[in-house]
């Protein structure tokens, strides 16, 4: 490790991440993007911004880079292309390259100035780094290469000149000059565990924080996925930030229900060394209380995906922000596993056993009388293992909605991974819908993807698809409750 720098910032020098790669084409733009749809869809003021493009095309008379443009698009605020990438390069290939053929001599101060007033726009910044962690920004100097590689400084004097006037400024050195956490996108391929593992070492060497990762999967066939997975969770010592599958259109909304939002909060919720708290926004101090909101959760279960909906909640200040409160948890079982899980986070329980009633009608005529004493403006079945009446699902009309672990309108009904595997599909999922008097035949409202994989079994395949509902359900219940009700009209006429 290097000592600390007198030229460099001892402190982030703003609230944010630095998203590096374990490569050049493996997503990092993908997931720079989805993290700040994310964080901006939790009511950040984020900005994603990309400090090198390399590769510009022409579209409609104006040079545009793509990455730029989807970071741009990506972000809730006002921002122009050159805000996000304030130095963009035409030739696609490795900058310093790039910037030798059209004669642009990359100066550091200049950029760490455009990427500062860019970050100063926002409360939070994702700043995507170029190709892999040390990318070169400048052609190779011959005095630079006869200066010794940071790795190797030892004496004072090797750090009085900063990197970058000795000719050795690159992409790592650009983290280390914004002292920002840094996340590691990981393209999930053969051979990704030395690039990551690698990657994260040169991290911490260059004294930067690896603050999470997230697993992108950019081959569908991909041997032993599960297995490299794991072992990367073991090796990089810093908190998955989500896995995400192959996806044909890796665009932020399908990509937020796979990362990690209570992981992701809580890195953002600690306090960053030298600065102020990321802002909570809107919070109790800045914004008038919402009206409360209540929402009533049906389990029969092990309660798994209530219990990702309730963290969800407390993480992301649901009730602060957005006045939605879990008012009861409700199981058909009095043994089932949730209710004591639901119990230990403090949330109301209730039980209405179903054997108690001679009919499927009176006992949801019992259940209906019970949420209706919390005034729901949503009913969330998760894992609620009982068939409905007609006249409980009208009852509740737009306010039901269930998870369903399989992409409907395939597979509806029980037995769903064992059915997909036996059908030979590549991929399969979840999916929450509203609940219709036809089971599981209701308006889709979001659907997550799941690959499966050669050496699938139900068993692995149902947890893999557990884990995307715990990302997808919580984010559905959100949006069903702060979507504008004309949006959702139209996605109903459109049907
Ligand atoms: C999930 O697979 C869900 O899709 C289905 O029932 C299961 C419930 O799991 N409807 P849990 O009780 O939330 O753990």
């Amino acid at each position: 490790m290097i000592p600390a720098n007198h030229s460099r910032p001892a402190f982030p020098t703003f609230p944010g991440f630095f998203v590096t790669g374990t490569d050049t084409e493996i997503g990092k733009t993908t997931i720079s993007a989805a993290l700040t749809r994310l964080l901006g869809q939790q009511g950040w003021r984020v900005v994603a911004i990309k400090p090198i493009a390399a590769g510009l095309e022409c579209v409609e008379g104006q040079w545009v880079n793509d990455d730029v443009q989807r970071l741009r698009t990506a972000s809730p605020l006002d921002v122009q292309d050159h805000e996000v990438g304030p130095l963009q390069l035409r030739h696609p290939c490795a900058p310093h390259i790039a910037a030798k053929l059209e004669g642009v001599v990359i100066d550091p101060q200049s950029l760490l100035s455009a990427i500062k007033r860019t970050a100063a726009k926002a409360d939070f910044s994702v700043v995507e780094g170029v190709g892999g962690f040390c990318v070169p920004l400048h052609e190779p100097i011959a005095a630079a290469l006869k200066a010794p590689h940071p790795s190797e400084q030892k004496a004072d004097s090797d750090l009085e000149t900063p990197p970058h006037l000795r000719g050795r400024w690159d992409s790592a050195d650009l983290a280390v000059d914004l002292a920002l956490p840094v996340v590691l996108v990981v393209g999930m391929r053969l051979g990704c565990i030395n690039h990551a593992v690698l990657s994260a070492e040169a991290i911490r060497a260059r004294g930067l924080k690896l603050v999470g990762w997230v697993a992108n999967h950019v081959n569908p066939q991909m041997g032993h996925a599960d297995d490299n997975f794991a072992t990367l969770n073991q090796l990089l010592g810093a908190p998955c930030w989500g896995r995400v599958p192959f996806l044909s259109e890796p665009l932020p909304d399908p990509i937020t229900p796979h990362l990690n939002l209570a992981a992701i909060l809580k890195a953002i919720s600690a306090p960053l060394p030298g600065l102020p708290q990321v802002p909570q926004v809107p919070t109790a101090a800045t914004a008038p209380s919402p009206p409360p909101r209540n929402i009533v959760i049906l389990i029969s279960g092990s309660g798994s995906n209530m219990q990702a909906i309730a963290e969800t909640a407390q993480t992301a200040q649901w009730a602060e922000r957005h006045g939605i409160h879990i008012a009861a948890v409700i199981s058909n079982r009095a043994d089932a596993a949730g209710l004591q899980t639901a119990r230990n986070r403090g949330l109301h329980t209730e039980v209405i056993p179903h054997t108690q009633f001679e009919t499927r009608a009176e006992f949801d005529s019992a259940l209906r009388d019970c949420i209706d004493r919390f005034a729901p403006e949503l009913v969330v079945l998760a894992g609620f293992m009982r068939v409905l009446t007609a006249a409980f699902v009208q009852h509740f009309a737009g306010r039901l909605i269930n998870i369903h672990p399989a992409l409907l309108p395939a597979f509806p009904g029980l037995n769903t991974h064992q059915r997909a595997i036996d059908a030979g599909c590549q991929f399969t999922g979840a999916t929450v819908h509203e609940v219709s008097v036809e089971v599981d035949q209701g308006r889709i409202l979001a659907q997550a993807v799941v690959p499966v994989l050669p050496d699938d079994d139900a068993g692995r395949l149902a947890h893999r698809v557990l884990m995307a509902e715990h990302r997808l359900y919580p984010q559905a219940v959100l949006q069903k409750l702060i979507q504008p009700k004309n949006r959702s009209q139209t996605q109903l006429s459109q049907r």
